[in-house]
Order: C-alpha cells, then structure tokens, then sequence
C-alpha cells in the first residue's frame, strides 16, 4: 500500500458536528459548534466535548455544570457554520439564525427545538487536555424527531440527515446504507 506519514495530525476523518447549548453568567441562552465530540461510554450513557478555555462557552459549561448537545441536520448548515464563528460575547446567536431556545427540562441549559436530536447533559468530568478541556457530559434525556425511531434502538438516518466535518474544514452529508452492524463480520467467524 502506498501510504505517507504526515505527522503528529489529527487523521480521525470525519468527525461529528453537534451545536452544544448553554446559559451564561447573565441568563442568556448561547450555542457553539463542535467538531471534536463524540459518544464515550454506554453506561452511563456519556458524551465527550473539547472547547478551548477562551469560548465564552467554556465559562458556561464550567458554572453551569450543564450543557445540551444538539445534532444539526444538513439544512441547518448555514446556521452551524455561523454558531461556530460568532461568539456568545457580542452575539445573540438565536435570534440572528431564527433558531428557537427550549428549556431543558432537568439540566440548566436550553435546548435547540428545530434539531432533530437534542441531549440533555450533566457535566460529570472536565480534563486538561492542551488546547482544548474535554468535557464528559452524562445523558439525562434524549429528545428525537418523532418520526425518527425505527424499531428497537434504530434511528432513520435521513431524519436526522446529519453533518459531517472533515478536519481541514469541510463539511460533508452522510452516504447511502451499507448494512447492518453485528452481522457482515460473522461470515468470517463461520469459515
Ligand atoms: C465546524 C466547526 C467546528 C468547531 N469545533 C470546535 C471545537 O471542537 N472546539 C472548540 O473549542 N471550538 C470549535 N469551533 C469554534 C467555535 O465554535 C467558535 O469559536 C465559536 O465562535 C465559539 O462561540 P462562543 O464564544 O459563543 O462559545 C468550531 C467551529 C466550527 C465552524
């Protein structure tokens, strides 16, 4: 295989985009686009987020103890791009993109209403990492589009219809279905 060494760099392609939510120190309901987030433990059901100190985010998430974490769909992208360009300081970011904040319902943060996903989350860890701190959130509540549930644990995907993100800075939609997890791979065992 031809292949190159680029160095110490970020090569997890792609990563997910999520708008996580808050309220700072003067009430204000305030979002940040992240792409360096993911799912970090089962049970409890926890979610990883990595925000540099210097976003009024952090402050927030720091003295609140709480945040929600918001999947965008791929229509939203033009809102997500500008939650994660304008800060909270001098912007309202609700009100400049029409988007609407709700209440979380046990954690002290708002949620977005128009994502199809929206967690409520408990700030359980916070690590210096370098450049960013990693917040561990636990999963108090998931809010779901209602048509979205299949049967089981199953989502329809093109409900959620989420963004992508290409460290570099791109944003890509998802693919078509390939099948179905826990299954192809036994087809080696059984040989
Ligand atoms: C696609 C994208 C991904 C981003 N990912 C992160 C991230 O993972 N961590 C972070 O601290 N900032 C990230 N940012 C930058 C913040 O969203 C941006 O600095 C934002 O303006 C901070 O808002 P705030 O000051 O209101 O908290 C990202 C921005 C974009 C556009």
């Amino acid at each position: 295989m031809n292949r190159k060494n680029l160095g110490a760099r970020l090569g997890l392609y792609p990563t997910p985009v999520v708008v996580v939510g808050t309220y700072d120190k003067d009430d204000k309901p305030n979002l940040i686009t992240l792409a360096w987030a993911g799912i970090c433990c089962s049970e409890p059901p926890c979610l990883q987020i990595s925000v540099r100190k210097e976003r009024h985010s952090w402050s927030a998430i720091t003295e609140r103890g709480a945040f929600s974490v918001n999947v965008p769909s791929k229509k939203y992208v033009v809102e997500t791009d500008y939650i994660g360009i304008a800060s909270g300081r001098s912007a309202d970011k609700f009100a400049a993109t029409g988007l609407t904040p709700v209440k979380g319902e046990l954690v002290d943060a708002p949620l977005v209403a128009e994502f199809p996903v929206s967690m409520e989350c408990k700030l359980k860890h916070s690590i210096e990492v370098g450049s960013h701190d990693l917040f561990v959130g636990e999963i108090v509540a998931c809010w779901i589009d209602e048509d979205a549930p299949k049967e089981g644990t199953k989502v329809r995907a093109e409900k959620i219809d989420p963004l992508l993100y290409m460290p570099g800075g791109e944003y890509f939609g998802i693919g078509e279905f390939i099948a179905g997890g826990y299954t192809l791979g036994k087809k080696l065992i059984e040989k």
